[in-house]
C-alpha cells in the first residue's frame, strides 16, 4: 500500500471511481452503451442496441429484459444463437437482429418499460455487466381539442357553460381555457375538472368545464373569443453515470459491473479520484443541451440529496437557444454517507417535450344591442347578427378558423 500524507489524520481513505472517465484503467468486460429510445410514438420501429467491449474475455451471453422479464438472449454456443421469448409489447424481427442489437418493426403501448441488457463473459471469469434505460410510448392526439356544449345564443347574465375535450392521447393532455387570449387561472372557480377517461388501448381523454356568467366585461369590440388548449408533456428522465466512492482501495478495480452508461445523460465533472473523510466533494452535473432546459437532481445512494448540498449554477447557453442546465453538489464526506462501505453519486436530468394543440377559437359576438345595457362603441356593427329581441342582448357564437399547433422542438 502506498503511504499517504493524510493517513495519520484520517482513519478512512476514500476513493472515487469515475469509471467512465478512466476507460483504460481496467481491462475487463465493459458495457459501452445501452441504446434505447426514451420516447417512441406508438407504432414506430425501434432498435434496442447493447454494445460492449470484451477486452480479453470471451462472450458467454447477451440477455435483454423488459421490466425484469427476459425476452431475448444471444448465446454464441447455441444454435441459432439468437432466441426470443413471447412478451407483451415485444415484436422482434430476428432476421435483422444480431448479438446485442434487436430490431422491433413496430411498437405498442405495452412496449413501454425499463429495458435492461446484460452481457456475461465465459468461464473462468463469469463477469456480468448490465445497464438499463426506460422507453415510454406516446400517442399524440389525432385532432385538436373540441369545445362542446355551446348554444347558438347567450344573453348577457346568462351562464356560459362549455366543455373542452381532448382527443385520446398518451399521456393524458392537460387542458387550459383562454378567454380573449387570457388564460383562466387553473384554480379559478370557473373551472371543473372531471376525471380523465382511460381507454383499454392505453389512451386517455381529458375534459375541462368552463362555467361563468357572460358580462359586458367579457367583450372587446363586441366580441369574446374562447379557446381551449391541450398540452401534452412528454417527460423522461436520463441518468448520469454512477460514481462509486468506497472506503477501501481494494474495491477499485472490480466495481464496474453495474454501470449504466448513457450517451445523452447528464455528465458529472470535477470529482477527484480520492477523498479523505472530512474533505469536501464539489462536483457539477451538466445536462446535455436541450430546449426546454432539463431539470437536474442529485442522489447519494439512490436517495435525493438534502437541498443544502446543492449549489445552483448558471446554465450554459447556446446560440440556437438550447441550454445545458448545471447543478452543483457540495458536501463534506462523513462516514454516515457510506452504506455497506460504499457511497454512490448519481445525477438525473428530466427533459420534457411539450406539445400544444389549440382548439378552434369560438368567437362570441354581441348580436343585438339593448340600448340601456350596452356601450354603443363596444359593438362592431359589421358583426352584428340576428334580430332584436324583447329580452335584450343575445350572443351569437360562430366558429372561425383554427389557429395554432405549436410543437416545441426538443433535445
Ligand atoms: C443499432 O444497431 C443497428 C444494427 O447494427 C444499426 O443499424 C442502428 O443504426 C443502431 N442504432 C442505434 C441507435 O445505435
Ligand atoms: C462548477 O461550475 C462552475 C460554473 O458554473 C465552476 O465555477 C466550478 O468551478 C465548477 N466546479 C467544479 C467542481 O467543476
Ligand atoms: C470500511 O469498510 C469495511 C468493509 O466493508 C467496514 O467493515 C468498515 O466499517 C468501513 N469503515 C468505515 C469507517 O466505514
Amino acid at each position: 500500500m502506498r503511504s499517504h500524507g493524510y493517513q495519520h489524520l484520517r482513519m478512512l481513505r476514500v476513493v472515487v471511481l469515475a469509471l467512465l472517465a478512466l476507460p483504460q484503467a481496467t481491462v475487463s468486460l465493459k458495457l459501452r452503451e445501452v441504446s434505447v429510445p426514451a420516447v417512441v410514438i406508438k407504432g414506430d420501429d425501434v432498435w434496442l442496441n447493447c454494445t460492449y467491449d470484451l477486452e480479453k474475455e470471451t462472450l458467454y451471453s447477451i440477455k435483454w429484459h423488459k421490466n425484469n422479464v427476459e425476452f431475448y438472449r444471444y448465446i454464441p454456443a447455441d444454435n441459432p444463437p439468437g432466441q426470443k421469448y413471447e412478451l407483451d409489447g415485444i415484436h422482434i424481427d430476428l432476421t435483422r437482429s444480431s448479438e446485442g442489437n434487436i430490431y422491433m418493426p413496430t411498437t405498442d403501448v405495452n412496449s413501454e418499460g425499463i429495458y435492461r441488457c446484460e452481457v456475461s463473459s465465459e468461464a473462468p471469469i463469469f463477469r456480468t455487466v448490465k445497464g438499463e434505460r426506460e422507453m415510454r410510448i406516446y400517442v399524440n392526439p389525432s385532432t385538436k381539442p373540441q369545445i362542446l356544449g355551446t348554444k347558438p345564443h347567450y344573453g348577457i347574465g346568462e351562464t356560459v357553460n362549455l366543455k373542452c375535450q381532448s382527443a385520446p392521447s398518451r399521456p393524458a393532455a392537460v387542458l387550459k381555457w383562454l378567454i380573449n387570449g387570457l388564460e383562466v387561472e387553473p384554480r379559478s372557480n370557473k373551472l371543473r375538472r372531471p376525471p380523465d377517461v382511460e381507454y383499454p388501448a392505453g389512451l386517455f381523454t381529458s375534459t375541462l368545464e368552463l362555467t361563468f356568467p357572460a358580462t359586458h366585461d367579457h367583450f372587446i369590440d363586441g366580441k369574446m373569443t374562447v379557446q381551449c388548449e391541450a398540452i401534452i408533456s412528454q417527460a423522461h428522465t436520463l441518468r448520469s453515470e454512477e460514481i462509486t466512492i468506497t472506503n477501501s482501495t481494494r474495491a477499485s478495480a472490480a466495481t464496474s459491473s453495474d454501470m449504466d452508461t448513457m450517451k445523452d445523460g447528464p455528465k458529472i465533472s470535477g470529482g477527484k479520484h480520492e477523498y479523505q473523510v472530512g474533505e469536501t466533494v464539489d462536483v457539477n452535473c451538466t445536462a446535455s443541451k436541450s430546449q426546454p432546459p432539463a431539470e437536474l437532481h442529485w442522489y447519494i445512494n439512490d436517495k435525493e440529496v438534502r437541498p443544502d448540498y446543492l449549489v445552483p449554477r448558471p446554465p450554459i447557453t447556446y446560440p440556437n437557444g438550447e441550454e445545458s442546465t448545471v447543478l452543483g453538489l457540495r458536501f463534506e464526506v462523513k462516514s454516515r454517507h457510506f452504506q455497506k462501505s460504499e457511497m454512490r453519486l448519481r445525477c438525473t436530468a428530466t427533459l420534457s417535450e411539450v406539445k400544444k394543440m389549440t382548439s378552434e377559437p369560438l368567437e362570441v359576438e354581441i348580436a343585438q344591442q339593448q340600448r340601456s345595457d350596452l356601450h354603443v362603441d363596444q359593438v362592431n356593427a359589421e358583426s352584428v347578427h340576428g334580430r332584436s329581441t324583447a329580452s335584450g342582448v343575445s350572443i351569437h357564437i360562430t366558429k372561425s378558423l383554427l389557429i395554432a399547433l405549436a410543437l416545441l422542438p426538443w433535445l
